[in-house]
C-alpha cells in the first residue's frame, strides 16, 4: 500500500496512530524548515537523518532550495546524497558550516546526546563539532533522563590492535556503573562490526547514571586504543521532538 506523505502525516488526525518512522518524517521535516539556499549543510546518518536528506534532496529538485554543500557523516549518507543530486565537499574544503541535522539515540534533559549506534559517531563528532548550528531529530523514544539511561549501548570507537584490552579497560573505568562492554559484530556473520574508517566499537552497556559526563568523556579519551566515544556533550543547538502529541523545538 501506498505510504503517506509527511504532509498527510502532519495533517492527519490525532486520533491516526503513527508509527516511530513516521515521528522521525516529522522531525525530520521540520529540521529541513531551517535550511535555507547557499547553506553548507552536515548531513547526518541514521534512519531518522535519512528522512531530512531525502527532503532537502527533493527540495533541491523543485529548486525550492538551491546552492546547497553537503557534508556527509559516513559512506551511507555520501551515497544516498549522490543518488539525490546533492552537492557535496568535505571538511577540508568547508571547515565551517551553517547548519548540520542529525538524529541521536539517547538525548537527556540538558540536551546532551549519545549517537553513533549506527556506527558513524566520530565523522558525526568531528562534522557537527564545526556547525554554527546543530539540529537534533527525534521521536519521543530517545528521550532519557540520564545518559545510558535507556540500556542501550554507549559506542566508543576503538582501533582494532588488541581490542579486548581496550573493552576490558573500558569496562573496569565503569564498574562502579555496573559497565558491561561488548564488541560491536555485524548483523549475521557475528564479525566485526567496522567503521568507515577502519575501527571497531564497544558498546558499553551501563546499569547506572555515570555522573559528570565531561570527566567520563575525558577518561575515556586518555585511555590508548580509544578514537572517540558516543557521547555529543553540550554540542545540540536545537532539538526537534516528534511524539504522538505533535512536534516540539527546543532551542538551547
Ligand atoms: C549514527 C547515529 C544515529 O544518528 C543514531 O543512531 C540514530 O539513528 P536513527 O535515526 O536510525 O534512530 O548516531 O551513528
Amino acid at each position: 500500500s501506498k505510504k503517506p506523505t509527511a504532509a498527510a502525516i502532519m495533517s492527519s488526525p490525532p486520533q491516526l496512530l503513527l508509527t516511530q518512522d513516521d515521528l522521525k518524517k516529522i522531525a525530520a521535516y521540520k529540521a529541513v524548515e531551517f535550511v535555507e539556499s547557499g547553506m553548507v549543510l552536515g548531513l547526518g546518518t541514521g534512519s531518522t537523518a535519512k528522512h531530512a536528506i531525502d527532503r532537502i534532496g527533493e527540495l533541491l529538485s523543485q529548486k525550492k532550495l538551491t546552492n546547497i554543500i553537503g557534508i556527509p557523516t559516513s559512506t551511507q549518507t555520501h551515497e544516498q546524497a549522490l543518488g539525490l543530486g546533492i552537492p557535496l565537499s568535505d571538511l577540508d574544503t568547508h571547515p565551517v558550516l551553517d547548519l548540520a541535522i542529525d538524529g541521536a539515540d539517547e538525548v537527556d534533559p540538558d540536551m546532551n546526546l549519545v549517537k553513533g549506534r549506527g556506527g558513524s559517531l566520530l565523522r558525526e563528532k568531528m562534522i557537527e563539532g564545526c556547525c554554527k548550528k546543530f539540529v537534533v531529530i527525534v521521536d519521543e523514544s530517545k528521550l532519557v533522563d540520564y545518559i545510558g539511561g535507556s540500556g542501550l549501548a554507549l559506542p566508543v570507537e576503538i582501533v582494532p590492535f588488541c581490542w579486548k584490552f581496550t573493552a576490558m579497560k573500558l569496562e573496569s573505568m565503569f564498574m562502579e556503573a555496573g559497565c558491561v562492554a561488548k564488541l560491536r559484530v555485524e548483523n549475521g556473520n557475528g564479525k566485526a562490526y567496522v567503521t568507515d574508517n577502519g575501527n571497531y566499537i564497544v558498546d558499553l552497556y551501563l546499569k547506572k547514571d555515570i555522573g559528570d559526563l565531561r570527566a567520563a568523556g575525558d577518561a575515556i579519551l586518555r585511555l590508548a586504543g580509544v578514537v572517540e566515544h558516543g557521547m555529543f556533550i553540550d554540542m545540540a543547538t536545537t532539538l526537534i521532538v516528534a511524539g504522538e502529541l505533535g512536534v516540539t523545538v527546543r532551542n538551547k
